[in-house]
């Protein structure tokens, strides 16, 4: 009898800085098997395959994805997990002068391309799990591994900010995807577990932006700015490793909602209990 496999596959979009290339780093330090989607032609954390795509265009996401799927050493891993990571804020203002083109790029980022990458991940690695089955040919190595879904969502979803509508629409849209389709994959056995996560506000580039823009579009921007000189800002490190040692230690449950803000540490261990 073979040796049961240990690593996990994580594929993981946005990583070319911030919480994503924070998240890639621990994935490769954790030993884990690492598939990045970017859009940088090669990537910075060694020891992961890059796949360029730019999320905006949903034919280049559907194809990378088909990709990934059949790149990945099954046979060699416990779990695959995907996480949907990547996300803008821009644009910033007020509805009423934000243009039709600015809606839909947002929303193609932040809400289309990770529900298509959810549904492919979903599709694909269904049709793997009964090809093995069905097969006595190379795909019955490809037996179906603890699969996983994490959506990097936002407090934004459930808190209106005025200035930042088409992000706040665009996570509260996020998190309902991962209710629903959470719902779905609980309708029979071995189904794969989808939650959201919200990683609190954390020093990025996103949160210069933040700062870099004016009350008038953002009238919450001096709250951010506040934050941030007072150092209550966690870094990308520090919140990629807690997503990884909670999502390690199998506590994030299917539809769950979490706010990291939530997470309690425990005799060195860190505890997260669902919001919704
Ligand atoms: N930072 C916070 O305080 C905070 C709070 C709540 C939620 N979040 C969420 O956390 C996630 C990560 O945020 P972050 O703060 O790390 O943001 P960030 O530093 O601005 O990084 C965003 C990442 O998304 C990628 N991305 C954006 N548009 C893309 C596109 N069209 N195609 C491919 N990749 C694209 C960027 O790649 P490029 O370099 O190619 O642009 C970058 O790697 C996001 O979903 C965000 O909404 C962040």
């Amino acid at each position: 009898m073979g040796a049961t496999p240990e690593k996990s596959a994580y594929i993981v979009t946005g990583t070319t800085r911030g919480i994503g290339l924070a998240l890639a780093q621990g994935v490769v330090a954790r030993g884990d098997l690492l598939y990045t989607i970017s859009r940088a032609p090669e990537h910075r954390a060694p020891g992961n395959q890059n796949y360029c795509c730019d999320l905006r265009d949903l034919a280049q996401v559907q194809a990378v994805m088909n990709r990934i799927m059949q790149d990945i050493p099954y046979a060699s891993c416990s779990d695959l997990v995907l996480i949907n990571n990547a996300g803008m804020l821009a644009p910033i203002g007020f509805l009423e002068n934000i243009a039709a083109a600015q809606m839909e790029a947002h929303l193609h980022v932040n809400v289309m391309a990770p529900s298509l990458l959810m549904s492919e991940f979903i599709h694909l690695s269904n049709q793997l799990a009964k090809s093995a089955t069905q097969s006595a040919d190379h795909l019955a190595d490809r037996l179906p591994c603890r699969r996983r879904i994490l959506n990097i969502t936002s407090g934004a979803a459930s808190t209106p900010y005025a200035g930042w509508s088409v992000y706040c629409a665009g996570k509260a849209a996020l998190n309902m995807i991962t209710r629903c389709a959470a719902l779905e994959q609980s309708e029979g056995p071995g189904g794969v577990s989808i939650s959201a996560i919200a990683p609190g506000v954390v020093d990025t580039d996103m949160q210069a932006q933040i700062r870099a823009s004016n009350e008038a579009d953002f009238p919450a921007r001096s709250r951010f700015v506040q934050m941030r000189a007072e150092g209550r800002m966690p870094t990308s490190a520090q919140v990629a490793a807690l997503i990884l040692d909670l999502d390690g230690d199998g506590q994030f449950r299917n539809g769950g909602i979490y706010d990291l803000r939530d997470a309690v540490n425990c005799d060195g261990k860190p505890y997260i209990e669902k919001r919704q």
